[in-house]
């Protein structure tokens, strides 16, 4: 099938099969490997983008399913802001929120879409707004701080929770 996604801004037209999911359509025909598949199974969020500016884990989504619709992945996520770091991506450096990094470009995006849609949260709000995306190195510790730090607020996140 031939389908058409705008990807980070650049219009792509290829011939897909059916059963080709988008995580996979980016990576394999479009080069996008800033975005990664961590289970295919739709569990670890590693494969996180939007979608028409929702976050969609791209292990769930058919490449058709995209046809006529617009994707941010992680490679273009800065270009919304003149080529710096988003908020999102400067408060994941600042807080040291990520080790191996295998989890952040997901991680990233599902931040932003939360943050989108809830500029001010709660501590309780940022994890269970991060539950879908799964880190094997952090402890999530940081990362709920930078998320919070994204939102302006003091990143507290306290306590021993992981
Ligand atoms: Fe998509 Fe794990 S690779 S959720
Ligand atoms: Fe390694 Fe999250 S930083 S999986």
């Amino acid at each position: 099938m031939k389908i058409t996604v705008t990807v980070d801004g650049t219009s792509y037209t290829d011939e897909v099969e059916p059963r080709t999911l988008l995580v996979h359509h980016l990576r394999e025909n479009l080069g996008k490997t800033g975005t990664v598949v961590g289970c295919d199974t739709s569990n670890c969020g590693a494969c996180t983008v939007m979608l028409d500016g929702r976050s969609v884990k791209s292990c769930n989504v058919l490449a058709v399913q995209a046809d006529g619709h617009e994707v941010t992945t992680i490679e273009g996520l800065s270009d919304t802001v003149e080529g710096d770091l988003t908020p999102v991506q400067e408060a994941f450096r600042d807080c040291h929120a990520l080790q191996c990094g295998f989890c952040t470009p997901g991680m990233i995006i599902q931040a932003t879409d939360l943050l989108n849609n809830n500029p001010s949260p709660t501590e309780e709000e940022v994890r269970v707004g991060m539950e879908g995306n799964l880190c094997r190195c952090t402890g999530y510790h940081n990362i709920v701080k930078a998320v919070l730090q994204a939102s302006g607020q003091s990143g507290t996140a306290g306590g021993e929770r992981s």
